[in-house]
């Protein structure tokens, strides 16, 4: 097997349709794994900021840019934001974190300084969208990191305690860090391989939304996935029991299920 085809192999463990396309983008998009031991080397000049005009590069809903990041490097301030992403060691590691920040402050004072309302930023879709910026924001500097050879992992931890995370960081009214990310060289001694994914019979769907072969095409992923787990030495678990046991229960939450309240204590008054 050679060229795309391997890539697909590796993330879906079943072999690749005939004819894919195939490209160094494509194979870099393909090869992307979380990275959770680093060298504690600093990052390349200039890589920071190539990283964040990728960030910048996309789309962005009605061309509002509503997110902002903030870049740590200190080390006392990345041992404050592992302990508060529930003590994850990479955090402290990786010489830089990234914290992607929903800002709908920004646009707040933009409307102040213009003298007219923002009502439009009270209500969900103005948090839901300025998520979703956000993210597709964060998601660019990853490919841009793992292009230059980086590793990156998103820190999902950081939304344990908003709170405290918004003063270490000194963040405004109406802005919230929702993800973290960690990126670093990493560590050849210490590397996870790519774990697979679900098989598209799953996720794409023709032209209507399809759960006939759902049960079985899961099942089948299940065993491979359980195959990823006992290669890396993790317990042999089959993917459905993971995902059903962390959504049984508010606990699967992490303690976040009080987000809402969270959000109007950083001032996101949200109708
Ligand atoms: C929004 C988001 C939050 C995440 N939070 C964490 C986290 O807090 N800690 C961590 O080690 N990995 C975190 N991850 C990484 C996922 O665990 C990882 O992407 C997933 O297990 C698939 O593995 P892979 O990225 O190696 O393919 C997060 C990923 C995303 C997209």
């Amino acid at each position: 097997m050679s060229g795309i085809s391997a890539f697909w192999q590796s993330r879906y463990r079943t072999d690749a349709p005939a004819d894919m396309p195939d490209n160094e983008t494509l194979r870099l998009l393909l090869s992307h794994h979380s990275v959770r031991a680093y060298l504690p080397d600093p990052l390349p000049p200039g890589a920071l900021e190539i990283g964040i005009a990728a960030a910048s590069s996309v789309a962005t809903s009605s061309n509002l840019q509503s997110w902002s990041v903030v870049a740590v490097e200190d080390a006392e301030t990345r041992k404050k934001i592992a302990a508060l992403c529930g003590n994850q060691k990479h955090v402290q590691t990786a010489p830089l974190f990234l914290a992607w920040v929903v800002d709908l402050g920004r646009l707040e004072r933009i409307a102040d300084r213009s003298g007219f309302g923002h009502e439009a930023l009270e209500y969900q879709e103005a948090f839901l969208m300025s998520s979703l910026d956000t993210g597709i924001a964060a998601q660019n500097a990853v490919t841009a990191f793992e292009s230059l050879g980086l590793g990156t992992v998103y820190i999902g931890g950081l939304r344990n305690h908003p709170d405290d995370v918004a003063e270490l960081l000194g963040l405004p009214p109406k802005t919230v860090a929702v993800v973290g990310l960690c990126v670093g060289y990493p560590d050849p001694e210490h590397q996870t391989g790519i774990k697979p994914r679900l098989p598209q019979d799953v996720v794409l769907h023709h032209e209507r939304y399809e759960t006939a072969r759902e049960a079985e095409a899961i099942g089948s992923y299940d065993q491979r996935a359980d195959a990823y787990q006992q290669e890396q030495g993790l317990p042999s678990r089959a993917w459905s029991d993971t995902v059903a046991e962390r959504v049984a229960r508010v606990k699967g939450l992490g303690g976040r299920h009080v987000i809402h309240d969270v959000l109007n204590r950083l001032g996101f008054l949200l109708k």
